[in-house]
């Protein structure tokens, strides 16, 4: 397996006129291709901070962030971004908003935008615009979008923290079958401990004040994930303790 994603020492500081705060206190992490991590951590420790950072929609910190060897400078294409809220266009329609920028007259458009609109559950949606989608629709229109720019690493923000734990669930089976369909790597930020050890094969748990990683947990279960199972509930039992325990000391971790 090769590193796509690796962030090195990786330092933040917000300033304004009358105070800093030290958000992100040396980070290291690296992402293999293909991977699908988590990473949770109680409100504030800067989770989204650090996605920012990956997406290259922030550049000014310390250390290095690096995907495929290349620092990030700037956001792209091949950086997935998907947030809580799913920032569709109102005047675009289903298809439409998937194809964004790209023409959808374009043969090879119309053909991967019919794909993902299998992939993500959307036929006969086509034509509908987003103010006639559910929550969890539009969430999925937004993946379809960024997955048609085939991104090296998809970056997802609490993605379905404002859905209702039924939609929720549909939504990560959904996403997981993408995954296994496509192997994109995915890095996702989420503050719900199942929603980590169903979906992910590594849990990176931070702790704030400053943000920092305190536990890399591996989940070495079998897909699909069964959440009433003793192995899931040991991983979440696992995950709940060094979520709640504290350390006076830096940490250091190996990954
Ligand atoms: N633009 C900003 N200016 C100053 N402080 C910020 C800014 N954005 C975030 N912060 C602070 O950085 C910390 C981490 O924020 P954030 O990354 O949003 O945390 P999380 O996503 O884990 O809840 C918080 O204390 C927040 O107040
Ligand atoms: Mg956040």
């Amino acid at each position: 397996m090769s590193a796509i994603l690796s962030i090195t020492d990786v330092s933040k500081t917000f300033h304004n006129e009358t105070s800093s705060t030290h958000v992100l206190s040396r980070l290291n992490l690296t992402v293999n291709e293909g991977d699908f991590v988590t990473v949770i951590g109680p409100s504030g420790c800067g989770k989204s901070t650090l996605l920012k950072l990956i997406a290259g929609l922030d550049t000014d910190y310390t250390g290095a962030v690096n995907i495929e060897g290349k620092k990030v400078e700037r956001p792209s294409q091949d950086k997935g971004f998907i947030f809580q809220e799913h920032r569709l266009f109102p005047w675009l329609n289903v298809e439409g908003n998937i194809a964004a920028d790209l023409p959808l007259r374009k043969p090879e458009v119309r053909k991967r935008v019919d794909e993902l609109i299998r992939l993500v559950k959307l036929e006969g949606f086509e034509k509908a615009y987003p103010r006639q989608l559910s929550g969890g629709m539009s969430q999925r229109v937004a993946i379809a979008r960024a997955l048609l720019r085939n991104p090296k690493v998809l970056l997802l923000d609490e993605p379905f923290g404002a859905l209702d734990a039924f939609t929720r669930a549909h939504l990560q089976d959904a996403l997981l079958d993408i995954w296994q369909t496509n192997r994109t790597t995915m890095v996702l930020v989420t503050h719900d401990i199942d929603e980590a050890v169903f979906l992910s094969n590594r849990v990176i748990v931070m702790d704030a004040r400053p943000g920092r990683i305190k536990a890399v947990i591996p989940v070495d279960l079998p897909y699909p994930r069964r959440r009433t199972g003793t192995a899931f509930q040991d991983i979440r039992t696992h995950l709940l303790r060094s979520l709640e325990h504290h350390e006076s000391e830096e940490p250091s971790y190996t990954i």
